[in-house]
C-alpha cells in the first residue's frame, strides 16, 4: 500500500520521531491532538524538508459525537469545572508544597489549551485540510469513524483512511465508513484503549473485517511481537509507547526517567487525566483519584482541560524538584516494563526487524 521496507508504523506526538521511523524504512504518523493551526502547518512543513520524500501521515480526533463549538466550550470551560474538582487538584498538589500558578498565567494556560484542542469537527476538518497542502499519504481517526467528507477527500487525492478500534463492532464501523485499513488496539496499549487484549482482539479483527488489511496495535516494542502481529493475520504493527523511550521523543527527561523505572503494572486505566478510559504511567495524581471520597473525574474533555491547566503545568514547572517527580506521568502502554535505556529511532526500528527475523528463523526450525 504505501511501498515501505519494515511493517512498523510509528504514532507519536513528535515530528522527530515520525521523521526518523520513516527514514528508518517505517511509516511514521503524527498526533495533532496537541497542536493549533499554525503549529501542524509547521511541523509538516518541517517534515516535508527532513523526511527525504518518505511517505508519513497524520492521526486526528475526530469524535463521533461533539455537542460543543470550540467557542462554547472556551465560554464554558471555568463553568463547567465545578469548583469541587478544581479544589480536589489544588489541595492535593498544595499539600504536597507545590507552588501555584499565578492567576494571570493559569488563565492564559487555560486560553491556550482550549486554543489547542481541536477536536471539535469544524476544529479536525481544518486540520485536516491544511494538512492535505503536504505530501501526507495517511489520515488515521483515533475518536470513532471518519466522516464521509474526509474519506472522499483523502481517496480523491490517494491519500489513505484508517480508524483504531478497540473491539471488533468498532473495527467494522470502521471499514463501513470507508477505512483502507483498521489498527486493532489491545488494552496493553498507551493512551485510550479498550479491555481486551492484543492476543484475543487482534485475529478476531482480521477475521471480521477481511480481506480489509489491520495492523496490530497494543504492546508491540519488539520483533518477536511484530512476528506474534504478523502470526495473527494482521499486515504489521502500530506502536506508540516505544518511541517514548527514544533519543528523539517529546518527553523531557524527568518524566523519561520514571518511564524507565516503571513496571508494567505502573501502566494503568484511569479516567482521571482525560476523562475517557487512558492507560498512563500511575502517579500521585491518577493514585488519588482511585481513594475513597475521590470525585469521579469529569467527562472529556474537562476533565483533561483540568488536569493539564492546574495539574500537569504546575507540576512540570517545578519538575526537577523531589516533591514534583512523583505526580509526573505520561500515557504509556504495558510495554513500559521493557523500556530500561534511552535509544535512537534508528536503533529501535533495526532491533525490532533483527528479532523478527530471528524469530522467523526461529518458526522455520520448528516447521522445517
Ligand atoms: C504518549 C501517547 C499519546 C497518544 N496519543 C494518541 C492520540 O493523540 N491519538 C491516537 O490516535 N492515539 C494516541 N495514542 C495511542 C496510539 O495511537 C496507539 O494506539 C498505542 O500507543 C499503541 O499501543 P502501545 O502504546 O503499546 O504501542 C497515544 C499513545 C501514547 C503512548
Amino acid at each position: 500500500m504505501f511501498g515501505i521496507e519494515a511493517p512498523i508504523f510509528a504514532f507519536s506526538h513528535c515530528r522527530d520521531v515520525v521523521v526518523e521511523v520513516s527514514k528508518a524504512g517505517g511509516f511514521g504518523v503524527l498526533g495533532m491532538a496537541r497542536k493549533n493551526k499554525e503549529l501542524v502547518d509547521a511541523d509538516l512543513k518541517w517534515i516535508d524538508d527532513h523526511i527525504d520524500g518518505k511517505p508519513y501521515g497524520i492521526d486526528v480526533l475526530m469524535p463521533m459525537k461533539y455537542e460543543r463549538t470550540r467557542a462554547d466550550l472556551r465560554l464554558d470551560a471555568e463553568k463547567l469545572i465545578p469548583p469541587e474538582h478544581m479544589e480536589f487538584v489544588r489541595k492535593l498538589l498544595d499539600d504536597a508544597g507545590i507552588p501555584r500558578l499565578p492567576e494571570q498565567e493559569a488563565d492564559a494556560i487555560r486560553g491556550e489549551l482550549l486554543s489547542a484542542h481541536n477536536s471539535t469537527p469544524e476544529e479536525s476538518m481544518e486540520m485536516i485540510k491544511i494538512a492535505l497542502r503536504h505530501p501526507i499519504r495517511l489520515i488515521v481517526n483515533a475518536l470513532g469513524t471518519p466522516p464521509r467528507e474526509v474519506v472522499e477527500l483523502a481517496h480523491a487525492r490517494g491519500i489513505k483512511v484508517a480508524g483504531l478500534a478497540g473491539d471488533v463492532k468498532h473495527a467494522l464501523l470502521q471499514k463501513a465508513a470507508g477505512c483502507d485499513f483498521i489498527v486493532a488496539v489491545g488494552t496493553e496499549a498507551g493512551g485510550h484503549t479498550g479491555n481486551i487484549s492484543s492476543m484475543v482482539l487482534w485475529p478476531r479483527i482480521v477475521d471480521a473485517v477481511s480481506p480489509t488489511p489491520v495492523l496490530g496495535a497494543g504492546g508491540v516494542g519488539r520483533g518477536r511481537q511484530v512476528a506474534a502481529a504478523l502470526a495473527l493475520g494482521c499486515e504489521g504493527v502500530w506502536c506508540g509507547s516505544i518511541w517514548l523511550k527514544t533519543k528523539q521523543s517529546e518527553v523531557v527527561p524527568e518524566i523519561k526517567e520514571r518511564l524507565f523505572a516503571a513496571r508494567s503494572e505502573d501502566a494503568v486505566l484511569t479516567k482521571s487525566v482525560t476523562g475517557k478510559q487512558c492507560r498512563t504511567l500511575r502517579n500521585k495524581f491518577t493514585e488519588a483519584y482511585t481513594l475513597p471520597g475521590a470525585p469521579t473525574p469529569l467527562q472529556a474533555p474537562l476533565q483533561g482541560i483540568l488536569w493539564w491547566s492546574e495539574g500537569r503545568t504546575r507540576v512540570e514547572r517545578v519538575r526537577t524538584h523531589d516533591n514534583a517527580k512523583p505526580f509526573l506521568t505520561y500515557p504509556c502502554g504495558q510495554i513500559v516494563g521493557d523500556m530500561t535505556e534511552e535509544a535512537s529511532v534508528k536503533d529501535v526500528v533495526y532491533q525490532m526487524l533483527s528479532e523478527l527475523a530471528d524469530a522467523k528463523e526461529r518458526l522455520d526450525g520448528i516447521f522445517a
